[in-house]
């Protein structure tokens, strides 16, 4: 049989020199996506008013709080008792109706003059009700994350990460010991799962129904990428201890 080439081209056999480089990187990168959790969970983890990532979160966050707008929560909360119900009603239909200015002109004008503007117009920082727009303001409702913030965060999460996937990948491809189809499946996963990520972003923009699959996508990344770490760390500094030599070429195995 003729002999391989490369027989030191594994994790436990590699320089002590490579072996700092990739374990720095690793070491730089676990902790980056440490604090990339700790983000996820303070900004929309607190998306729904409660502590914790849920399907709800993702939902306020892509989808938003589309039967809801600020005006209607008031007119149901702090405001109830400014107006009769029937005014309350009439102004909440309009609101649901997209606020036309057609509406606003012919009677609802009238009624936040009636009502609201005693206070909405002369106390200072209270949105001026006798402005349309100000109104106007107030009865959007929440529609989620928009669309150029969302291509924004789109390419720069794809460019990232996939960036620090492939260096992750690369250190793994050099482990011993693992049977193919797992070491190829490690490797191919947090690719493919990221792109499930970020199309579930998109998908729950216009339908809260996939919102899990951002979690389940989030998950899948995680998982295959922890794996390769823990492993390609191991491999490093725990194998080459028990003083076994690896003669293998892992770019060819
Ligand atoms: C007696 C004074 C008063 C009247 C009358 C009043 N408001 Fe208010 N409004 C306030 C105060 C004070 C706040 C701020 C505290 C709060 O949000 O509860 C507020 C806040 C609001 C907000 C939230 C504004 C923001 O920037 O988040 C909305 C919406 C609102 N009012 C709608 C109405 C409507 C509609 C009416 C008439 C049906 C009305 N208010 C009548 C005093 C008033």
């Amino acid at each position: 049989m003729k002999e391989s080439s490369c027989t030191w081209l594994n994790l436990p056999s590699l320089g002590l020199s490579i072996r700092m480089l990739f374990t720095g990187f690793l070491l730089a990168a676990g902790f980056g996506l440490l604090m990339a959790g700790g983000q996820i969970l303070l900004t929309h983890g607190m998306a729904d008013g409660k502590m914790g990532l849920s399907v709800d979160d993702i939902v306020y966050s892509y989808y938003g709080n589309r039967n809801n707008s600020r005006l209607e929560a008031k007119l149901n909360g702090s405001m109830k008792d400014m107006a009769s119900p029937e005014v309350r009603l009439e102004l909440i239909k309009w609101t649901r109706n997209g606020a036309s200015v057609e509406g606003w002109d012919s009677h609802i004008k009238s009624l936040f003059q009636a009502n609201c503007v005693q206070c909405h117009s002369v106390v200072p920082g209270l949105p001026d009700f006798t402005q349309f727009e100000a109104v106007q303001e107030v009865a959007k409702v929440d529609e989620g994350a928009d669309i150029s913030s969302l291509t924004r965060v789109s390419h720069i999460h794809l460019f990232g990460i996939s960036f620090i996937f492939f260096f992750v990948g690369l250190i793994f491809s050099l482990s011993v010991g693992i049977p193919k189809w797992l070491k190829v499946t490690a490797i191919l996963i947090p690719f493919a799962f990221l792109i499930v990520d970020v199309i579930s972003w998109w998908l729950t923009k216009f339908s809260p129904g996939f919102a899990w699959l951002t979690i389940v996508g989030g998950f899948g990344y995680t998982a295959a990428s922890g794996f390769m770490w823990v492993v390609s760390l191991y491999q490093m500094w725990v194998l080459p201890r028990n003083g076994k030599v690896y003669q293998l070429n892992a770019w060819r195995d």
